[in-house]
């Protein structure tokens, strides 16, 4: 099998000295794949994708991008090595302008920023129509976008995204889906977790059902969506 892009490994890792929150959970992802992630609240998603990008240590296991062991690298490191991340919550500076949020985010590369949120502005014009709006008068949708836009400032090889339709409505999380789609269309994989789980499957090449820090259940994305035991989990019904 050809090296995977991402190799996440027996993961081991919490917050606290003693307490595990990921008890060995293992993913990977392929050049130009969606893959999602999902799981009852708590399962550790946030914390899996924590560890991806180094904000947690892993206590036990490996992570590896494109081969090149990244276990050791902090969350610096991780993300000039091409990881980038939008968290859950937070993920934009309410009282900072659109423009500004897209600054600040090109951190990596500062020669680069004009260029790039150029390109933003011209790939979301939303964005480009809200330049000098304070991030905080967005809707939730917009500002969902803005974090992703801010996502790909540092140009990354692999984009991590965290529940990104989150308290949005049906129509703004079905449009916000459109833009992941369109995204990866463009060649950027990415790895997300997602609440809508059955929506995110469906447009996911593979994913992963996280239980308790553990892979529970794994497949292709529409297999795992039409799979009755995690539509009873996930719908209820
Ligand atoms: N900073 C922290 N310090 C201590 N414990 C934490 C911290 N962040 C998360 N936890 C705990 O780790 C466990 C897993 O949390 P995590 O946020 O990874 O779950 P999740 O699967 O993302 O859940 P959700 O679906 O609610 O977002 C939970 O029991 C949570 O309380
Ligand atoms: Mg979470």
């Amino acid at each position: 099998m050809a090296t995977p892009l991402l190799a996440v490994d027996g993961i081991i890792a919490g917050y606290g000295a003693a307490e595990q929150i990921l008890k060995g959970a293992s993913i990977t992802v392929a050049a130009g794949e969606i893959v999602s992630i999902i799981g009852p609240n708590g399962a550790g998603k946030s914390t899996l994708l924590k560890t991806i990008t180094g904000l947690v240590a892993a206590r036990e296991g490996r992570i590896a991008l494109n081969g090149k062991d990244v276990t050791a690298e902090g969350a610096l490191g991780r993300a000039k090595c091409g990881i980038g991340f939008v968290p859950q919550e937070r993920n934009v500076f309410g009282a900072m302008t659109v423009a500004e949020n897209l600054d600040i985010s090109g951190f990596q590369e500062p020669g680069k920023v004009r260029e790039r949120s150029e390109a933003l502005y011209e790939r979301y014009p939303m964005l480009a129509s809200k330049r000098k709006a304070l991030a905080r008068t967005l809707s939730g949708g917009q500002r969902q976008i803005l974090a992703m836009a801010m996502g790909l400032m540092n140009a990354p090889a692999l984009l991590l995204l965290d529940e990104p339709t989150a308290g949005l409505s049906p129509k703004a999380a079905d449009e916000l889906f459109e833009a992941i789609v369109t995204l990866n269309q463009g060649g950027l994989p990415i790895l997300m977790v997602e609440q809508h789980a059955l929506e995110a499957l469906e447009i996911s090449a593979r994913g992963y059902v996280l239980v308790s820090g553990r892979n529970s259940r794994e497949g292709a994305g529409t297999a795992l969506a039409a799979d009755p035991d995690i539509r009873r989990l996930f719908l209820g019904g």
